[in-house]
């Protein structure tokens, strides 16, 4: 197979999109007339989309403000309510019996919430955490499995105006203190336990340790029970969800809010440093993801079964499993467990299961499951799918030519879709009926999106050379910040390009044909599975350990994970047995930060490669990971029998 897909991507082949009647955009002519009209009055077509859109409360009248760049702010007098845009909305357009969420527990059972329920339910949290004390602009932390009670708490938070975060269910105690702190979270709603590969994955236990070392700004943990699992209990803070809900109030008026409202924080990983709170708002945020919803996946409402399988501690599982899909009035699929339980069919048997239309995923996941044989996918019928979507990290030709021939059936366009946790939707993205794809890139901007292939200095480069990807104009789902840190934002995304751009730390290339190719991060940021890692996090956490002087991280190619973490470390003194340590370690930064950041490779060394001015040298570090020939000049290292020692020959 791989023979031919080699010759594939030498003829550099293009797939023509698929007809389809009624698509959102139908030709390449209705994609750039449109991104005429942005280019030519660019203020004008966002206010015209806000308003066709999106439920004000208050019309706003000033689009876009660029007083304080960096700091943008869109339709800012504007104020609407954004669970009354997901929710009352389509309730009042008498869709209320339209189901809003399938999910699907990972032992087998079945929910299926239309939208009143889901309003119902929303109303009774909401009413719920007023009467715990949660008022407007109170963060609350969501560390949850997935399951509705998550969708719920979100939509509950917001319409209160209190800001969420959501926290990966799979994070550690650690990690979960750290970010309750940073938010300054009043309360943390969580689950007794959620399933994972067969088992109950215990989350209330982590809550209990976070708060117990620190934490002192939560008064609260409401306590949705799932996992039926023992759980600690401390009177008067722990509130268990479906009682607190019970004796609530099907009804609750939702806030009128400034679109520039904090709707969420997410935390996401950055080179240096801690894990970074950021920022978005109501107004914009919201638009976006009801108008990529729209464009990207050609979502509609009344026919389509939308499968997102992000979990919603992460971007994606924000934007397209939850305020995506309900935004537009249909119906969003939620799935609890792992993609390879009980079998390496799941995935497949879900989709048939519910009629899925349309699905999105992410590279690593379509490498694990293509190494599990087409049979598994060969078992289910597959015939509803119209769509297909990646995301979280370039994904290589053979894997998309697998996607698009075994899963989609060569007939279901594939959307390629790069975007940020700090963009808050899809960014560069084929529109699925109008766009030619080549396997393995983004393709173009989307409308309002006007992205550019920068040197150094922000100078354009020439068509098929690498650069550094920028975003040249401020659109409405931008981050508005790093919460608590404003400089910390300035200096990540605006100070490169002297406050012009937005430089999103991606490298990329242009071909000749326009293409955006994206070709990895530029910053010491790992993408591990699709998930983005800090090497200083995991440095920080391996050098938290008492017998560890020093580490340096690096990402090895992998063919599943895209990258794979391997670790360097200077011991303090010295170790008879490397192999129980290298155990060890393991397990600390699991504690620390959680097992996705469990290096996968430890090599112990006397010392690490530096420059003169004390750098690490990465690259040389990169190589001997990679098991690569060394590219870096070393004849300044003092010690060149550190290399050997790197190396593992010593
Ligand atoms: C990478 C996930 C290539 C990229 C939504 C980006 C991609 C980082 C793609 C953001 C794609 C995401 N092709 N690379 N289609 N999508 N990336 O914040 O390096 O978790 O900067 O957001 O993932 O990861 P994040």
């Amino acid at each position: 197979m791989s023979g031919t897909i080699q010759s594939v991507l030498q003829e550099n082949r293009k797939f023509d999109p698929p007809p389809s009647e009624g698509a959102c955009f139908d030709s390449m002519q209705a994609y750039q007339a449109l991104q005429d009209r942005f280019f030519d009055d660019m203020e004008g077509t966002w206010r015209e989309l806000a308003h066709a859109h999106l439920s004000w409360r208050k019309p706003f009248t000033r689009v876009l403000n660029r007083d304080q760049a960096p700091f943008f702010r869109w339709f800012e007098d504007g104020e609407l309510n954004v669970s009354e845009n997901c929710l009352d909305r389509h309730v009042e357009a008498g869709l209320g019996k339209r189901t809003a969420i399938i999910w699907e527990g990972e032992p087998g059972e079945v929910r299926r919430i239309s939208y009143e329920a889901l309003l119902h339910d929303v109303c009774r949290a909401a009413n719920a955490m007023r009467e715990m004390g949660i008022e407007q602009g109170d963060r609350v932390v969501i560390y949850m499995p997935m399951v509705p009670e998550a969708a719920v708490a979100m939509l509950a938070c917001s319409r209160i105006g209190a800001t969420h975060s959501v926290v990966f269910g799979a994070f550690s105690a650690q990690a979960l203190k750290e970010r309750i702190e940073d938010a300054g979270a009043k309360l943390v709603i969580t689950a007794d336990g959620g399933y994972r590969r067969g088992a109950v994955h215990d989350l209330k236990s982590s809550v209990d340790e976070a708060l117990k070392t620190g934490c002192a700004c939560v008064r609260h943990v409401l306590v949705v029970k799932r996992g039926g699992n023992d759980i600690g209990w401390r009177q008067g803070r722990d509130i268990d969800w479906h009682e607190a809900l019970k004796v609530q109030p099907d009804t609750c008026e939702p806030v009128s809010l400034s679109s520039e409202h904090p709707l969420f924080i997410l935390y996401t990983s950055g080179s240096t440093g801690k894990p970074k709170g950021i920022v978005h708002s109501s107004g914009g945020f919201l638009l976006w993801a009801r108008l990529t919803m729209q464009w990207t996946f050609d979502f509609r409402p009344k026919d389509d079964v939308f499968w997102c399988t992000a979990d919603i501690g992460w971007i994606t599982g924000h934007t397209y499993s939850v305020y995506g899909p309900l935004a537009c009035g249909g119906t969003t699929l939620m799935y609890e467990g792992v993609p390879t339980y009980p079998d390496a069919g799941r995935l497949w048997k879900i989709c048939a299961a519910h009629s899925v239309t349309v699905f999105y995923t992410a590279p690593t996941a379509i490498r694990a499951l293509i190494k599990a044989g087409d049979e598994w996918p060969a078992k289910h019928d597959l015939s509803k799918l119209r769509i297909l979507g990646t995301v979280g990290e370039p994904i290589n030709p053979e894997a998309w030519i697998w996607y698009y021939t075994v899963i989609g059936g060569e007939r279901c366009p594939i959307v390629d879709t790069w975007w940020q946790t700090e963009t808050g939707g899809h960014m560069l993205s084929p529109l699925p009926f109008a766009t030619p794809t080549k396997p393995g890139s983004a393709t173009f901007p989307l409308p309002g999106i006007f992205a550019a292939v920068v040197d150094n200095e922000g100078k354009p480069v020439g068509k098929g050379e690498g650069g550094l990807l920028v975003i040249t104009q401020p659109w409405p789902a931008m981050l508005r910040g790093i919460w608590g840190d404003p400089k910390r934002y300035e200096e990540t995304y605006w100070h490169k390009f002297g406050n012009r751009y937005y430089f999103a730390g991606d490298g990329a290339r242009c071909d000749e044909d326009g293409y955006f190719w994206i070709m990895g991060r530029v910053d010491d940021v790992l993408n591990v599975s699709g998930h983005r890692l800090g090497t200083m996090e995991v440095e920080s956490a391996l050098v938290s350990h008492e017998l560890v002087a020093e580490a340096a991280i690096v990402g090895r190619p992998d063919d599943v994970k895209g990258e794979a973490i391997f670790a360097f470390v200077v011991l303090k003194g010295e170790c008879d047995d490397p192999a129980a340590l290298e155990a060890i370690l393991r397990k600390h930064v699991s504690q620390e930060i959680g097992p996705i950041a469990k290096p996968d490779d430890i090599r112990f060394a006397g010392s690490l490669p530096k420059t003169r001015s004390g750098k690490i040298m990465r690259r040389l570090l990169r190589d001997i990971a990679a098991g690569r020939e060394i590219t870096q000049d070393i004849s300044t290292l003092e010690d060149q029998k550190v290399i050997e020692q790197l190396q593992g020959q010593q």
